[in-house]
């Protein structure tokens, strides 16, 4: 079995890809951080606590980021997943509380308890994970892997011509994160991009997931609105969910191994740099930051496909 620790600002594809945290029988789910991005901290650790009691389960959760790092904070996008997170659905209020402790304190606390067993799943801004390597870099090399969905290398990006969302909402924790040296997938707009869940495969996971299932439906409806005037589909991209798809079944994805590093102000911020492994540029800049595998492209049919089975 695989256990993962999920970062996330639910947001409504972070709840698919938590509902197939909590559906699918060969990940052992140990908890959920959360961080601003999508909503706020407070809706992020509401939502995340609420889609676990809706599927009947107890998963820990940890609140973590407020805010950036560095940068100043900015209000949250609420015409994309509602001010609510979940498409603005009337949702009941969670029974459950998050933990003591806080985010950063927990991935070090689970990561050291179980070396090397451990990945990390990141669908947010990524302070959480910029924060806990601070304060116990004994951890890059105690993670199994670390998988975050974000950037882009290739396909240009969604809040600026070169910057995906959770990049730019946080661009020095990944410059940290994506830098760190640990085993590190990056699965962004790339990948995510050629997978679009229709409203046909939603209905499949309406009917299956009982109250959990409501919310994912009614939810998808709001940020279906926004890819349709947004990118001129009838669907959306399950972004989140596409760092589980890797996790579980890598061979529906084309990888490329290579050096990252983040732009993180100007024009530029936000944008994530690649240079192929093994190629000669022009100074040794590029190449200074160690090698990571990034997904360039993706079997979207079947990585929906394999969403809405798990689902
Ligand atoms: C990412 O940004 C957020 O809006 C989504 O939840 C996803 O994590 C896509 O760019
Ligand atoms: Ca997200």
């Amino acid at each position: 079995n695989t256990p993962i620790i999920f970062d996330t600002d639910p947001g409504v594809d972070d709840a698919q890809a938590i509902a197939i945290c909590l559906a699918h029988p060969d990940i052992e789910f140990l908890g959920m951080t959360t961080t601003f991005g999508n909503v706020t901290i407070e809706t992020a650790t509401s939502n995340a606590l609420l889609l676990g009691e809706l599927a009947g389960q107890s998963i820990p959760v940890a609140q973590g980021a407020s805010q950036p790092l560095v940068k100043d904070k900015f209000p949250a996008p609420a015409h994309i997943h509602g001010a609510n997170g979940l498409g603005n659905m009337d949702i009941p209020t969670p029974k459950g509380k998050a933990l003591a402790i806080s985010a950063p304190q927990f991935i070090v606390e689970q990561v050291n308890a179980r070396p090397g067993e451990i990945t990390l799943v990141a669908v947010g801004p990524l302070g959480n994970l910029a924060t806990a390597l601070q304060l116990d870099p004994s951890i890059i090399s105690k993670v199994k892997q670390v998988i975050v969905m974000g950037g882009s290398i290739r396909e240009g990006g969604n809040v600026s011509p070169v910057a995906e969302a959770n990049i730019f909402n946080d661009p020095h924790a990944a410059k940290k994160v994506l830098t760190a040296g640990w085993p590190l997938t990056m699965v962004g707009l790339d990948a995510t991009h050629r997978c679009i869940l229709t409203p046909a495969h939603v209905e499949r996971i309406r009917v299956a997931q009982g109250a959990l299932g409501e919310v994912l439906s009614g939810s998808y409806q709001f940020y279906k609105a926004f890819y349709k005037e947004a990118r001129g589909i009838d669907g959306c991209c399950p972004h989140d969910s596409c760092a589980l798809a890797w996790l579980m079944k890598p061979e529906m994805f084309t990888v490329e191994r290579g050096h990252l590093n983040v732009e993180v102000e100007g024009l530029a911020e936000g944008q994530t740099l690649f240079a192929p492994e093994g190629r000669e540029f022009l100074g040794n800049q590029w190449s200074q930051t160690p090698l990571v595998d990034v997904c360039v492209n993706a079997q979207g049919d079947k990585v929906v496909e394999w969403i809405t089975d798990v689902l």
